[in-house]
């Protein structure tokens, strides 16, 4: 029986009981009898009328009727855009969702500058046009960064990260001192630590296999973990939590999928449900290590790491505070007055510099040693240039100026985040109706994802940009034609720290080339692409280091 039948048939019953109640509601208390007749009739009704019908045929009716719902929905939000012509029923291309594949998505970009996929209840557009993805990068009265929809419950929707507008300006303008060229020469000390330590570690791992080939995808995501949480709370983390970190990252990297399974953050053992537990431990070591800072910072200590620098402006701050309280005529004033804040609070801001840098620097440091394992023409160049840099030393120390004159190695971390661009694209929500295009509007609530892989592979601005070419930096036109440089996004949310990775990566690449000789197993997945929140090489790099002589 189909479902409109049921309905019509349980009103028309209701009818039939409703007529019978009141043809007998004139009694002495009609208050009573009109309640318990009614209910009793209805209840009798519905009662046979139950044993009449099947359940699986209700059932069935009402699937039909929400696929046939969601169907329209998704035709109704799609209108003139690229994309499927129809939603695979409820879920979408879910599977997909869990299992990205690069190659669907060069056909999603492919397909138009405004497509479209449904995936459970979500509804997405994908801008792949440089301009039209520059538009939603430059939106925020009309998006706010989602980063994927699992990351406010994995960083806390209270995260500096997710506000917008002048609250997000306000507070970024307290961290820029964080990242200012002062601050980024005082890293690099420990930076240089934490690279021979693993240098060591790489040449040892290699040793222990007799050379042979070694995924060491792995191991570069642990340096870079190792990397961050040294530059950001330095010594006040211990190596072993350091290490746990490292490992237990990877379960909140599984965590970020364009689109969870609804309300898997509640069931136990699933991804979600495991990256929430290793944000928390992060966020416990972060508060530890804020609250070491403070006492630090507060007896004279000297900063040595971002959290030390952050906890140092706030004392600052306070102090010119104090001055003026006290009636002292024209204090010096710090240059951004930054109020105090919690250590949860400044631990949370570790965790998303944490968050947003972690895959995308070990995507960027896993290609950068397999192409230049596979570019030795490029290699060399890259030795001759840190030789000079360092005066003949090739132990020389790390110093900002020295990486700041390198003009090659320069260009090959730049032509290495082009050819294999870390983040492909950047989900954002609308926060209310975005007429994104004078002939479309994302609606409120959808998700709109400006993409940066078609732009920084786009052959009218890179000419044939599937080619690994760190010249056109220096002698060709990449550097001019900037709109299309969306490695680090743009607009108000763009990449906090690109001055950041710009050094480190070209640190790393410098001090790796003196120290190390690598060699790169291709194998047949060795080019292809996974997506695991940002991009590897399918194999996980296959590796073999060894000590330069
Ligand atoms: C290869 C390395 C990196 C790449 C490719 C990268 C790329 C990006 C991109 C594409 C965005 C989004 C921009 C937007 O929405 O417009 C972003 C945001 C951000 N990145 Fe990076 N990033 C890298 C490393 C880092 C590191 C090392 C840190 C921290 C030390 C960091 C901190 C941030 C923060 C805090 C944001 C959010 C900024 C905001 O909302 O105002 N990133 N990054």
């Amino acid at each position: 029986m189909h479902i409109t039948q049921i309905l019509v048939q349980l009103i028309s019953m209701a009818i039939m009981n409703e007529s019978s109640i009141n043809s007998t509601a004139q009694t002495s208390n009609p208050f009573e009898i009109h309640i318990s007749d009614h209910c009793g009739g209805l209840l009798l009704g519905l009662l046979s009328f139950m044993k009449t019908i099947n359940i699986w045929h209700c059932i069935t009716s009402l699937l039909v009727i929400f696929v046939a719902y969601d169907q329209f929905i998704y035709l109704r939000k799609k209108g003139p855009l690229a994309g499927p012509k129809g939603k695979i029923p409820l879920v979408g291309p879910f599977l997909q969702a869990l299992y990205p594949d690069f190659e669907a998505y060069l056909v999603q970009w492919a397909s138009g500058p405004l497509s479209c996929v449904g995936i459970f209840h979500k509804f997405v557009v994908l801008a792949s046009d440089r301009d039209l993805a520059r538009t939603v990068f430059n939106s925020s009265a009309y998006v706010e960064p989602c980063v994927v929809p699992v990351a406010k419950d994995l960083m806390q929707p209270s995260a500096w990260v997710f506000l917008n507008g002048k609250a997000h300006v306000e507070f970024r303008k307290g961290l820029n001192g964080l990242f200012t060229r002062k601050s980024l020469d005082s890293y690099l000390p420990t930076q240089e630590k934490v690279l021979c330590d693993y240098f060591n570690q790489f040449v040892t791992a290699s040793l222990s296999n007799n050379g042979k080939a070694l995924p060491f995808m792995s191991h570069f995501r642990e340096i870079n973990c190792a990397l961050s949480c040294r530059t950001f709370v330095g010594d006040y983390i211990s190596d072993k939590a350091v290490k746990k970190i490292a490992n237990d990252y990877y379960c909140i990297t599984a965590a970020l999928e364009l689109v969870n399974v609804p309300l898997s953050l509640y069931v136990p053992y699933s991804k979600v449900w495991l990256g929430k537990r290793a944000a928390e431990v992060v966020l416990n070591e972060f508060t530890k290590c804020a609250a070491a800072s403070k006492v630090n910072m507060a007896s004279g200590g000297k900063p040595a790491c971002i959290i030390d620098r952050w906890v140092l402006n706030m004392i600052e701050s306070q102090v010119y505070r104090d001055k003026i309280a006290a009636g002292i005529e024209d204090p010096e004033k710090p240059t951004v007055l930054l109020r105090q804040f919690s250590d949860f609070e400044i631990a949370q801001t570790m965790f998303t510099f944490l968050f947003a840098s972690q895959d995308a620097s070990s995507s960027a440091t896993t290609w950068m040693f397999q192409i230049m394992a596979q570019r030795p023409d490029v290699l060399d160049r890259v030795r001759e240039e840190n030789l000079e840099a360092r005066g003949g030393d090739r132990n020389g120390a790390i110093e900002i100026k020295m990486l700041e004159s390198m003009t090659y190695t320069n260009a090959v971390v730049r032509e290495i985040l082009r050819y294999r661009p870390p983040v492909i694209f950047v989900p954002y929500l609308a926060t209310r109706d975005f007429p994104v295009t004078p002939k479309y509007t994302v609606a409120k609530g959808d998700m709109i994802i400006p993409s940066c892989y078609p732009s920084l592979h786009d052959p009218e601005v890179y000419p044939q940009p599937d080619t690994f070419d760190p010249d056109r930096w220096i002698s060709g036109s990449a550097t001019v034609k900037s709109k299309n440089w969306l490695v680090f996004g743009t607009g108000p949310h763009n990449c906090i720290a690109q001055q950041y990775v710009q050094m480190t990566m070209t640190g790393m690449l410098g001090k790796a080339s003196l120290e190390l000789d690598w060699k790169h197993h291709a194998t047949s997945k060795s080019e292809e692409i996974k997506v695991f929140a940002t991009l590897f090489p399918m194999d996980d790099c296959q590796l073999s280091f060894k000590k330069r002589e």
